[in-house]
């Protein structure tokens, strides 16, 4: 498949918007309840002004960011987004293969429907995003798989401790577990590409997916309610466990969902190795503050050179500067690199992360930066009334 007339990533919306049925399509986009936190995650972006700078000799340009020691061409990522297998056959290999071709990190969700273990295989260095219960009995036994399958960073989502309100899910038949039903078959039957292509080949190849990576084992298919219950126990989640991981875990540990400095300035006293500013792509808590507004205030509470990173809403280069300028080391981009796995597979994602890379490196020149680490806040410009 071509992709050369894919010029934004937008443009992978609009694609993946005629080929998913709109159960499917629905519940990757939507957010929750009257999705304010969606909508201001992006609108956000317009109420921040670049104020560049001219005459600065920027003709050898990088976009490369240090974490943790290692270097990535550029500071994006790819967000952990679960039950991707409904949107195409094996969407977290094709989404962890070619965020590890292009060097960037991906987080593979909890909720992922491919084996760990032969992401890890395939692409070495993925992440793995946790909805752990608060049960460091069954916390110990899903590490002990993560560490056998050589895991280094794990991400803890704080903002999951009940499931959101997702009101588009239910008024198009969408359920967690997913359950057929007539609108959705009739959904299906007016998307034959889908109906072939991801539903009947994933049927062939292996059966319903599974929540491959919630617990220490291969769990039941989608369809079924793991033993545990799906959530149970992740209400109980407290700083206590986080504490218990820090002791128990020996590679890196952030938080994801931290949107209050408070919490941020916690996970640097546990001695945590970064945090994640996220409202989780305003599927959570509706009337959540966008995560470009929370960014400077956790920027703030933490100690220079602590790893702050965000995602929410980012759909372009420009986006992703402007978070690096108030202090994010790493912008992780969910929704718009599921659709481009959904068009095109691991070809597709890679497309669309050429695409931020030559808007990044684009934008930079135009701002009168040489490297990511002349972009400062004072390069931005509130526009107050917006
Ligand atoms: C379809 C979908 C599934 C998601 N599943 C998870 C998940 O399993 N774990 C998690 O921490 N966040 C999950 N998220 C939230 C994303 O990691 C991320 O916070 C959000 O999508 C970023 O916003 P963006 O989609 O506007 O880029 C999911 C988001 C979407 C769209």
């Amino acid at each position: 498949m071509a992709f050369s007339h894919f010029l934004s990533l937008d443009d992978f919306e609009t694609a993946a918007r005629r080929r998913l049925p709109r159960a499917v399509f629905g519940f990757v986009a939507g957010g929750a309840e009257a999705e304010h936190s969606l909508r201001d995650n992006r609108a956000a972006f317009a109420r921040v002004g670049f104020v560049p700078r001219g005459l600065r000799d920027v003709s050898r340009r990088s976009a490369d960011v240090a974490l943790w020691g290692r270097s990535h061409p550029l500071p994006v990522g790819i967000a952990p987004m679960g039950i991707a297998g409904m949107c195409r056959h094996e969407a977290d290999l094709a989404l962890a293969q070619a965020a590890h071709a292009a060097g960037l990190p991906f987080i593979l969700s909890g909720s992922s429907n491919v084996p760990l273990e032969r992401i890890q295989q395939l692409a070495p260095g993925t992440w793995y995003q946790g909805y752990f219960p608060g049960d460091t009995a069954r916390m110990e036994r899903i590490l002990q798989r993560l560490q056998a399958a050589r895991t280094e960073v794990l991400v803890v989502t704080i903002d999951t401790c009940v499931a959101g309100n997702r009101e588009n899910n239910a008024r198009r038949g969408f359920t967690v577990p997913f359950a057929l039903n007539p609108s959705l078959m009739l959904d299906g039957l007016l998307h034959p590409r889908w109906l072939l292509g991801v539903f009947a080949r994933t049927l062939y190849r292996g059966g319903v997916p599974r929540w491959c990576n919630l617990y220490e084992e291969i769990g039941c298919r989608i369809t079924e309610e793991p033993a545990h219950g799906f959530r149970t126990g992740r209400d109980l989640l407290s700083w206590e466990h986080i504490a218990w991981l820090r002791a128990r875990w020996p590679g890196r540990l952030l938080l994801k969902g931290v949107m209050h400095p408070a919490d941020a300035a916690e996970a640097v006293r546990l001695q945590l190795d970064g945090v994640i500013v996220s409202n989780h792509g305003g599927r959570q808590l509706d009337g959540s503050l966008s995560t470009l507004q929370a960014l400077p205030e956790i920027v703030a509470a933490v100690p220079e050179g602590f790893p702050v990173m965000v995602d929410g809403g980012f759909r372009r280069g420009a986006d992703v500067l402007k978070a690096v300028a108030f202090g994010a080391r790493m912008v992780f981009v969910g929704r718009p690199l599921m659709y481009a796995a959904a068009v095109g597979g691991q070809a597709g994602v890679r497309h669309a992360i050429g695409l931020l890379h030559g808007e990044i490196d684009r934008n930079l020149a135009l701002l009168g930066c040489a490297r990511l680490d002349e972009l400062t806040r004072d390069r931005l410009r509130a526009i107050p009334g917006i």
